[in-house]
């Protein structure tokens, strides 16, 4: 990766604490510029390998596609609807997130809001503090015994859960991709989400805002409510319809609302939610303590030096992760991914459109405790590496489906002759295809053990003649002769056939290039129906 002065460009556009920015001054050249507008920043970062964000910047489409060398966008803290992450991947950059680094402290949040709402602590503080000594006005209502539905129980939402249930309230929730046997393990109904509203006599929010969930609480919704509801936002804005709710609060169904979070951040000051009475509102605070910003800080520094020195990132939306140890043993099943889709690319007629791309895993590789996309997106990279420009281990399965490409895996435990056994069958827009099957000896000696129908045992390394030819003598003798006539010399030799006198092919792996008359030169040897010169 290029980057000037040999050290990477890291801009940081929001409030980052110094734990985090003094890791990535040890490592690189970091610029500081907070709240810039969307149109400087899409000329700033034209000059930068990574980006890192928290809530404040919107990166865009428009700011991913000026970022020319962007490598990575780190986001320090777990919401990324501020990012585009899908342009982000289209263009190959990883985007990372801190997912678990505030997760706490959003949590001790919700609590804190869902108190400050029952017993009217905000208001109650002010009209203190400008001279009223007024108690019945502030008469609360106890957590204790009260039903708190919770809507996402992930992270934010299972530590609510816990703290909920230490305060005596029954809790129950509604997530549509959490199996009730985690639910129960910390004391949680789950239930559809109509129960969950009608039932609840607190409601708490914690999906994330992506577009099934945005509005997800509107005027139906607060219908469905048990009358004097009260509701904690500190997910996102956009997740509960605010016209919606002030109009609930308004006719009475609704009692109260704290919000950390808005549609509109900071919302317009005549927002009715910050002129209500009933509604306790926070400036986005559920993340903002020490510890929560430190360790954001800290491991998005972390996720960032990792992705721009391509180490194995554990927190990349846009990538697959594997541990180092788990990486180590499947970087070899990599290689020879690469060296499949680089020799496929190169063997391929020229203008073929290829319809289809499958690859199969066979005996110990497709029984592996590994996801074998990463795989698979390793050998489409080096495939579409052929054709285009920008390709990686990122946007591969985007560029192949743009390409009009279906990829497909399948995986069987048996194999004949080898432990693993790894095809890459290609298919044109006219149904022909072609495979090309590699296999490991031992630990990390790649071997092209088929190639289309014959059974062959090739290094697929270096320079490597392909000719496939009628097999009849003197055909490879004469194509060795052109090779050494012109100063070439032949490392190995590989010749597979399917029957006597049928067609067969010679795989020679040459120490040096060989030029295009001397390309000609062998196709013309009688018998030869074609050569290529491939490069892995
Ligand atoms: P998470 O991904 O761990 O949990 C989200 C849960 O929502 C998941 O379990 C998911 O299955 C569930 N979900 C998705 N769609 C749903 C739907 N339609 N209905 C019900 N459940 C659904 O995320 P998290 O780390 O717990 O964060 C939760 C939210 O809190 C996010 O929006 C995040 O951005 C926000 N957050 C805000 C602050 C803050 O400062 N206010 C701090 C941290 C997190
Ligand atoms: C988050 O998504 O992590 C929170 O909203 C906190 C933040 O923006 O820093």
């Amino acid at each position: 990766m290029k980057n000037r002065g040999n050290k990477f460009r890291i801009l940081i556009t929001d409030h980052l604490s110094n734990e985090g920015i003094e890791k990535l001054r040890e490592f690189g050249d970091v610029d500081i510029q907070p709240g810039v507008s969307e149109e400087r920043l899409k000329e700033l970062i034209t000059d930068y390998d990574a980006l890192i964000v928290r809530s404040g910047t919107k990166v865009t489409r428009g700011v991913i596609e000026a970022g020319v060398r962007l490598k990575v966008i780190g986001r320090a803290g777990v919401g990324v609807d501020n990012i585009d992450v899908e342009s982000a991947t289209e263009r190959g950059i990883m985007v990372v997130n801190a997912p678990e680094a505030n997760t706490i402290s959003a949590a001790e949040h919700t609590i804190a809001m869902l108190l400050s709402l029952s017993r009217n602590i905000p208001a109650a503080n002010q009209s203190l503090k400008s001279g009223e000594w007024s108690r019945k006005k502030y008469m609360g209502v106890e957590v204790n015994g009260k039903i708190l539905g919770i809507i996402g129980l992930g992270r934010v939402g299972s530590e609510v859960a816990k703290r909920a249930k230490s305060f005596g309230m029954q809790v129950i929730a509604y997530d549509p991709f959490i199996s009730q046997e985690k639910a129960s393990e910390i004391g949680v109904t789950l239930l559809s989400f109509s129960d969950v509203l009608s039932s609840s006599d607190f409601i708490t929010i914690h999906t994330p805002l992506v577009e099934s969930t945005y509005h997800l609480i509107g005027s139906e919704e607060f219908e469905q409510m048990k009358t004097g509801v009260r509701i904690i936002n500190c997910a996102r804005g956009g997740i509960i319809d605010e016209s919606a709710l002030v109009e609930a609060i308004k006719s009475g169904k609704v009692a109260g609302a704290a919000l950390d979070v808005f549609e509109e951040e900071p919302p317009p000051a005549d927002s009715e939610l910050l002129h209500l009475d009933g509604v306790v509102v926070t400036p986005h605070l559920g993340a903002s303590t020490t510890e929560a910003q430190k360790a954001a800080a800290i491991v998005i520094a972390d996720e960032v030096i990792r992705a721009l020195t391509n180490k194995p990132v554990r927190n990349a939306l846009n990538m697959i992760y594997v541990d180092e140890e788990l990486l180590s043993t499947i970087k070899p099943y990599l290689v020879l991914a690469e060296k499949l889709g680089l020799l496929s690319a190169q063997l391929i007629p020229e203008s073929s459109h290829i319809a289809e791309f499958n690859v199969s895993y066979e005996g110990e590789v497709g029984m592996m405790d590994i996801d074998t996309r990463l795989i698979t997106g390793a050998m489409l990279k080096s495939f579409l590496s052929w054709f285009s420009d920008g390709v990686n281990y990122i946007n591969a399965w985007v560029v192949a489906r743009k390409f009009g490409m279906k990829v497909t895996e399948s995986k069987s435990e048996g194999v004949e002759n080898f432990s693993s056994l790894i095809t890459l069958t290609v298919c044109d827009a006219g149904g022909a295809k072609s495979s090309i099957s590699g296999t490991l000896f031992g630990k990390d000696d790649l071997r092209i053990v088929r190639l289309y129908n014959h059974r062959i045992d090739a290094t697929p390394s270096g320079f490597m003649l392909i000719c496939s030819f009628i097999d009849k003598p003197r055909v490879i003798g004469p194509v060795c002769t052109i090779l050494g006539d012109h100063g070439i010399n032949i490392a190995g030799m590989q010749v597979g056939r399917e029957k006597a006198g049928g067609e067969a092919i010679m795989v020679l792996n040459v120490d040096s290039s060989v030029d295009a008359s001397v390309m000609e030169e062998i196709k013309k040897v009688p018998n030869i129906i074609d050569a290529k010169l491939v490069k892995l």
